[in-house]
Protein backbone atom coordinates (compact mmCIF):
# COMPACT_ATOMS: atom_id res chain seq x y z
CA UNK A 1 0.00 0.00 0.00
CA UNK A 2 1.30 3.79 -0.81
CA UNK A 3 -0.99 6.37 -0.23
CA UNK A 4 -0.49 9.75 -1.56
CA UNK A 5 -2.23 13.00 -0.17
CA UNK A 6 -2.26 16.02 -2.08
CA UNK A 7 -3.51 18.96 -0.59
CA UNK A 8 -2.18 18.25 2.46
CA UNK A 9 -1.64 21.08 4.20
CA UNK A 10 -4.98 22.12 4.17
CA UNK A 11 -7.18 21.86 7.15
CA UNK A 12 -8.00 17.88 6.03
CA UNK A 13 -4.97 17.33 4.75
CA UNK A 14 -3.16 17.95 7.86
CA UNK A 15 -5.46 15.86 9.85
CA UNK A 16 -5.36 12.96 7.37
CA UNK A 17 -1.26 12.93 7.26
CA UNK A 18 -1.42 12.82 11.09
CA UNK A 19 -3.37 9.91 11.14
CA UNK A 20 -2.25 7.72 8.40
CA UNK A 21 1.31 8.45 9.30
CA UNK A 22 0.21 6.90 12.36
CA UNK A 23 -1.39 3.81 11.35
CA UNK A 24 1.27 2.64 8.30
CA UNK A 25 4.93 1.99 8.18
CA UNK A 26 7.34 5.00 7.10
CA UNK A 27 7.56 5.68 3.66
CA UNK A 28 3.74 4.50 3.10
CA UNK A 29 2.00 7.71 3.07
CA UNK A 30 3.64 10.62 0.88
CA UNK A 31 2.44 14.57 0.63
CA UNK A 32 2.09 17.58 -1.92
CA UNK A 33 0.96 20.66 -1.51
CA UNK A 34 0.57 23.90 -4.06
CA UNK A 35 4.13 23.72 -3.54
CA UNK A 36 5.44 20.66 -4.02
CA UNK A 37 3.09 19.48 -6.76
CA UNK A 38 0.31 21.66 -8.23
CA UNK A 39 -2.71 19.97 -9.46
CA UNK A 40 -3.34 22.42 -12.48
CA UNK A 41 -0.08 21.17 -13.98
CA UNK A 42 -1.20 18.37 -16.04
CA UNK A 43 2.25 16.93 -17.33
CA UNK A 44 3.66 17.18 -14.07
CA UNK A 45 0.75 15.50 -12.14
CA UNK A 46 1.12 12.75 -14.60
CA UNK A 47 5.08 12.11 -14.25
CA UNK A 48 4.35 12.21 -10.69
CA UNK A 49 1.87 9.79 -10.01
CA UNK A 50 3.16 7.66 -13.13
CA UNK A 51 6.64 7.12 -11.17
CA UNK A 52 4.72 6.99 -8.11
CA UNK A 53 3.16 3.29 -7.26
CA UNK A 54 0.13 5.01 -5.62
CA UNK A 55 -2.41 2.13 -4.75
CA UNK A 56 -4.69 4.89 -3.08
CA UNK A 57 -4.57 8.93 -3.69
CA UNK A 58 -6.58 11.00 -1.69
CA UNK A 59 -7.58 14.16 -3.03
CA UNK A 60 -7.46 16.98 -0.16
CA UNK A 61 -6.49 20.00 -1.91
CA UNK A 62 -9.37 22.46 -3.86
CA UNK A 63 -10.72 26.19 -4.15
CA UNK A 64 -12.54 26.89 -0.90
CA UNK A 65 -12.79 30.56 -0.62
CA UNK A 66 -16.57 30.68 -1.97
CA UNK A 67 -17.30 33.93 -2.14
CA UNK A 68 -13.93 35.02 -3.97
CA UNK A 69 -15.04 32.11 -6.22
CA UNK A 70 -17.64 34.31 -7.46
CA UNK A 71 -15.02 36.49 -8.74
CA UNK A 72 -11.98 34.66 -9.32
CA UNK A 73 -13.67 31.85 -11.76
CA UNK A 74 -10.92 30.87 -14.14
CA UNK A 75 -8.82 29.71 -10.98
CA UNK A 76 -11.44 28.36 -8.76
CA UNK A 77 -12.42 25.77 -12.11
CA UNK A 78 -8.49 25.18 -12.77
CA UNK A 79 -8.21 23.72 -8.96
CA UNK A 80 -11.45 22.59 -8.62
CA UNK A 81 -12.16 20.48 -12.13
CA UNK A 82 -9.47 20.80 -14.30
CA UNK A 83 -6.85 19.87 -11.42
CA UNK A 84 -9.42 17.17 -10.27
CA UNK A 85 -9.39 15.67 -14.32
CA UNK A 86 -5.66 15.68 -14.35
CA UNK A 87 -5.34 13.87 -11.06
CA UNK A 88 -8.25 11.10 -11.78
CA UNK A 89 -6.82 10.63 -15.30
CA UNK A 90 -3.27 10.12 -13.76
CA UNK A 91 -4.53 7.65 -10.99
CA UNK A 92 -7.04 5.34 -13.63
CA UNK A 93 -3.35 5.13 -15.31
CA UNK A 94 -1.64 3.54 -12.85
CA UNK A 95 -5.07 1.92 -11.08
CA UNK A 96 -4.75 3.84 -8.11
CA UNK A 97 -7.99 4.02 -6.22
CA UNK A 98 -8.84 7.75 -5.71
CA UNK A 99 -10.71 9.60 -2.69
CA UNK A 100 -12.12 13.36 -3.66
CA UNK A 101 -13.98 15.37 -1.53
CA UNK A 102 -16.78 17.32 -2.21
CA UNK A 103 -19.42 19.66 -0.76
CA UNK A 104 -23.45 19.97 0.67
CA UNK A 105 -23.05 23.17 -1.73
CA UNK A 106 -23.82 21.10 -4.62
CA UNK A 107 -27.19 21.26 -2.96
CA UNK A 108 -29.75 24.41 -3.82
CA UNK A 109 -31.05 24.05 -0.19
CA UNK A 110 -34.83 24.01 -1.21
CA UNK A 111 -35.17 20.45 0.62
CA UNK A 112 -36.47 19.96 4.15
CA UNK A 113 -35.56 16.72 4.79
CA UNK A 114 -31.40 15.48 4.97
CA UNK A 115 -30.23 15.30 1.09
CA UNK A 116 -29.28 11.44 0.26
CA UNK A 117 -26.54 11.18 -2.35
CA UNK A 118 -29.29 10.14 -5.12
CA UNK A 119 -30.77 13.77 -4.23
CA UNK A 120 -30.59 16.27 -7.46
CA UNK A 121 -27.98 18.54 -7.27
CA UNK A 122 -28.31 21.96 -8.09
CA UNK A 123 -25.56 24.54 -6.81
CA UNK A 124 -26.23 28.18 -6.15
CA UNK A 125 -22.70 28.86 -6.51
CA UNK A 126 -19.48 28.77 -8.35
CA UNK A 127 -17.46 26.91 -5.83
CA UNK A 128 -20.63 24.60 -5.49
CA UNK A 129 -20.79 24.39 -9.33
CA UNK A 130 -17.47 23.50 -9.64
CA UNK A 131 -17.64 20.81 -7.17
CA UNK A 132 -20.53 19.35 -8.97
CA UNK A 133 -18.75 19.30 -12.19
CA UNK A 134 -15.16 17.49 -10.28
CA UNK A 135 -17.66 14.69 -8.63
CA UNK A 136 -18.93 14.00 -12.17
CA UNK A 137 -15.15 13.97 -13.97
CA UNK A 138 -13.14 12.13 -10.86
CA UNK A 139 -15.66 9.57 -11.39
CA UNK A 140 -15.97 9.31 -15.12
CA UNK A 141 -12.13 9.28 -15.53
CA UNK A 142 -11.40 6.45 -12.60
CA UNK A 143 -14.14 4.06 -11.69
CA UNK A 144 -12.27 3.31 -8.20
CA UNK A 145 -13.31 6.69 -7.30
CA UNK A 146 -15.26 6.94 -3.80
CA UNK A 147 -16.52 11.12 -3.81
CA UNK A 148 -16.99 12.28 -0.39
CA UNK A 149 -19.43 15.19 0.11
CA UNK A 150 -18.93 16.68 3.77
CA UNK A 151 -19.65 20.65 4.72
CA UNK A 152 -18.82 23.13 7.39
CA UNK A 153 -15.28 21.92 7.96
CA UNK A 154 -12.97 22.97 10.57
CA UNK A 155 -10.11 22.68 12.33
CA UNK A 156 -7.29 23.82 14.59
CA UNK A 157 -5.55 24.30 11.65
CA UNK A 158 -6.57 27.59 8.25
CA UNK A 159 -9.39 29.60 8.57
CA UNK A 160 -12.50 28.48 9.26
CA UNK A 161 -15.52 29.35 11.34
CA UNK A 162 -14.62 28.32 14.65
CA UNK A 163 -11.51 30.36 14.04
CA UNK A 164 -13.28 33.23 12.65
CA UNK A 165 -15.86 33.26 15.97
CA UNK A 166 -12.89 33.12 18.26
CA UNK A 167 -10.93 36.12 16.82
CA UNK A 168 -14.47 38.06 16.80
CA UNK A 169 -15.36 36.67 19.80
CA UNK A 170 -12.36 37.88 21.55
CA UNK A 171 -12.36 41.40 20.80
CA UNK A 172 -16.06 42.30 20.04
CA UNK A 173 -19.10 42.51 22.80
CA UNK A 174 -21.78 41.31 20.22
CA UNK A 175 -21.52 39.13 16.99
CA UNK A 176 -23.93 38.85 14.34
CA UNK A 177 -24.23 35.07 12.89
CA UNK A 178 -27.02 33.54 10.10
CA UNK A 179 -29.61 32.11 11.79
CA UNK A 180 -31.64 30.39 8.84
CA UNK A 181 -29.29 28.51 6.83
CA UNK A 182 -29.29 25.12 8.05
CA UNK A 183 -26.31 22.37 7.87
CA UNK A 184 -24.09 20.15 9.97
CA UNK A 185 -20.61 21.19 11.21
CA UNK A 186 -18.11 18.65 10.24
CA UNK A 187 -14.32 17.96 12.32
CA UNK A 188 -12.01 17.34 9.74
CA UNK A 189 -10.13 15.09 12.42
CA UNK A 190 -13.28 12.81 11.96
CA UNK A 191 -13.26 13.57 8.53
CA UNK A 192 -9.91 12.15 8.37
CA UNK A 193 -10.76 8.79 10.40
CA UNK A 194 -13.61 7.98 7.86
CA UNK A 195 -11.12 8.32 5.15
CA UNK A 196 -8.66 6.20 7.32
CA UNK A 197 -11.79 3.52 7.81
CA UNK A 198 -12.41 3.59 4.22
CA UNK A 199 -9.02 3.03 3.63
CA UNK A 200 -8.71 0.02 5.39
CA UNK A 201 -12.11 -1.19 4.92
CA UNK A 202 -11.90 -4.83 2.97
CA UNK A 203 -13.31 -4.04 0.05
CA UNK A 204 -13.66 -0.91 -2.05
CA UNK A 205 -17.29 0.29 -2.91
CA UNK A 206 -16.58 3.35 -5.39
CA UNK A 207 -19.52 5.91 -5.59
CA UNK A 208 -20.56 9.31 -3.97
CA UNK A 209 -21.24 9.37 -0.33
CA UNK A 210 -22.27 11.71 2.61
CA UNK A 211 -20.45 12.63 5.59
CA UNK A 212 -20.82 15.68 8.17
CA UNK A 213 -21.07 14.91 11.84
CA UNK A 214 -24.26 14.08 13.47
CA UNK A 215 -26.91 16.64 14.41
CA UNK A 216 -28.17 19.67 13.09
CA UNK A 217 -27.28 23.56 13.70
CA UNK A 218 -27.55 27.02 12.39
CA UNK A 219 -24.57 29.03 11.71
CA UNK A 220 -25.84 30.86 14.94
CA UNK A 221 -26.22 28.09 16.75
CA UNK A 222 -22.49 27.12 15.61
CA UNK A 223 -21.27 30.23 16.76
CA UNK A 224 -23.34 30.40 20.27
CA UNK A 225 -21.49 26.85 20.84
CA UNK A 226 -18.42 27.67 20.19
CA UNK A 227 -18.75 31.17 22.44
CA UNK A 228 -20.46 28.51 25.46
CA UNK A 229 -17.76 25.85 25.34
CA UNK A 230 -15.03 28.58 25.30
CA UNK A 231 -16.25 30.53 28.37
CA UNK A 232 -16.89 33.51 26.76
CA UNK A 233 -19.90 36.53 27.47
CA UNK A 234 -19.40 37.53 23.58
CA UNK A 235 -22.99 38.53 22.65
CA UNK A 236 -24.47 36.61 19.11
CA UNK A 237 -27.05 38.40 17.48
CA UNK A 238 -29.23 36.16 15.33
CA UNK A 239 -29.06 37.73 11.49
CA UNK A 240 -30.95 36.78 8.23
CA UNK A 241 -29.42 35.84 5.44
CA UNK A 242 -30.35 39.11 3.86
CA UNK A 243 -29.19 41.34 6.56
CA UNK A 244 -25.85 39.45 6.17
CA UNK A 245 -25.09 40.02 2.18
CA UNK A 246 -22.36 37.47 0.60
CA UNK A 247 -20.90 37.80 -2.91
CA UNK A 248 -21.57 33.65 -2.98
CA UNK A 249 -25.24 32.30 -2.36
CA UNK A 250 -25.71 29.50 -0.11
CA UNK A 251 -28.27 27.08 0.57
CA UNK A 252 -30.67 27.68 3.16
CA UNK A 253 -30.39 23.95 4.23
CA UNK A 254 -27.81 21.30 3.85
CA UNK A 255 -28.20 18.96 6.18
CA UNK A 256 -26.47 15.86 4.81
CA UNK A 257 -28.50 11.98 4.87
CA UNK A 258 -25.57 9.61 6.09
CA UNK A 259 -27.63 6.27 6.06
CA UNK A 260 -25.25 5.05 3.08
CA UNK A 261 -21.72 5.41 5.15
CA UNK A 262 -23.22 3.98 8.01
CA UNK A 263 -24.54 0.93 6.52
CA UNK A 264 -21.42 0.51 4.18
CA UNK A 265 -18.88 0.77 6.74
CA UNK A 266 -20.46 -0.04 10.42
CA UNK A 267 -19.41 3.24 11.80
CA UNK A 268 -20.74 5.32 14.33
CA UNK A 269 -20.43 9.12 13.78
CA UNK A 270 -19.32 11.60 16.60
CA UNK A 271 -22.37 14.42 17.57
CA UNK A 272 -21.01 17.62 16.20
CA UNK A 273 -21.38 19.54 19.74
CA UNK A 274 -18.86 16.76 21.49
CA UNK A 275 -16.25 16.86 18.51
CA UNK A 276 -16.60 20.88 18.60
CA UNK A 277 -15.72 20.51 22.02
CA UNK A 278 -12.71 18.05 21.43
CA UNK A 279 -11.33 20.37 18.88
CA UNK A 280 -11.57 23.46 21.06
CA UNK A 281 -9.45 21.62 23.63
CA UNK A 282 -6.89 21.62 20.99
CA UNK A 283 -7.01 25.37 20.32
CA UNK A 284 -6.48 26.46 24.00
N1 LIG B 1 -13.77 24.10 4.26
C1 LIG B 1 -15.05 23.72 4.23
O1 LIG B 1 -15.91 24.25 4.96
C2 LIG B 1 -15.48 22.62 3.30
C3 LIG B 1 -16.84 22.28 3.26
C4 LIG B 1 -17.24 21.25 2.40
C5 LIG B 1 -16.31 20.59 1.61
N2 LIG B 1 -14.98 20.97 1.67
C6 LIG B 1 -14.04 20.25 0.81
O2 LIG B 1 -13.17 19.51 1.65
C7 LIG B 1 -11.86 19.43 1.05
C8 LIG B 1 -10.82 19.88 2.05
O3 LIG B 1 -11.12 21.23 2.42
P1 LIG B 1 -10.17 22.05 3.40
O4 LIG B 1 -11.03 23.00 4.16
O5 LIG B 1 -9.24 21.13 4.10
O6 LIG B 1 -9.36 22.91 2.32
P2 LIG B 1 -8.17 23.94 2.58
O7 LIG B 1 -7.87 24.03 4.03
O8 LIG B 1 -8.51 25.18 1.80
O9 LIG B 1 -6.94 23.19 1.89
C9 LIG B 1 -6.84 23.02 0.52
C10 LIG B 1 -5.37 22.83 0.20
O10 LIG B 1 -5.25 22.69 -1.23
C11 LIG B 1 -4.15 23.47 -1.64
N3 LIG B 1 -4.23 23.82 -3.05
C12 LIG B 1 -4.89 24.84 -3.63
N4 LIG B 1 -4.65 24.88 -4.94
C13 LIG B 1 -3.83 23.83 -5.22
C14 LIG B 1 -3.21 23.36 -6.40
N5 LIG B 1 -3.38 23.97 -7.59
N6 LIG B 1 -2.41 22.27 -6.32
C15 LIG B 1 -2.20 21.66 -5.13
N7 LIG B 1 -2.74 22.07 -3.98
C16 LIG B 1 -3.56 23.15 -4.01
C17 LIG B 1 -4.25 24.69 -0.75
O11 LIG B 1 -3.07 25.46 -0.80
P3 LIG B 1 -3.20 27.07 -0.53
O12 LIG B 1 -3.73 27.20 0.88
O13 LIG B 1 -1.82 27.55 -0.71
O14 LIG B 1 -4.18 27.57 -1.56
C18 LIG B 1 -4.52 24.04 0.60
O15 LIG B 1 -3.34 23.63 1.24
C19 LIG B 1 -11.95 20.27 -0.23
O16 LIG B 1 -12.23 19.43 -1.31
C20 LIG B 1 -13.14 21.17 0.01
O17 LIG B 1 -13.76 21.59 -1.20
C21 LIG B 1 -14.56 21.94 2.51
Amino acid sequence: MKILITGSQGQLGTELNQILTGAYPAGTVVTTDIDSLDLTDAKAVKNFISAGDFSHIINCAAYTAVDKAEIEKSQCTAINVDAVSNLAGAAADISAKLIHISTDFVFDGNQNVPYKESDKTAPLSMYGATKRRSETVALGLNPDTIVIRTGWLYSPHGSNFVKTILRLATKDESIGVVYDQIGTPTYARDLANMIATIIAAPQWLSGIYNYSNEGVASWYDFARAIIDIRGLNTMVKPLLTNEYPTQAKRPAYSVLDKNKIKATYQIEIPYWRDSLAECLKLMD
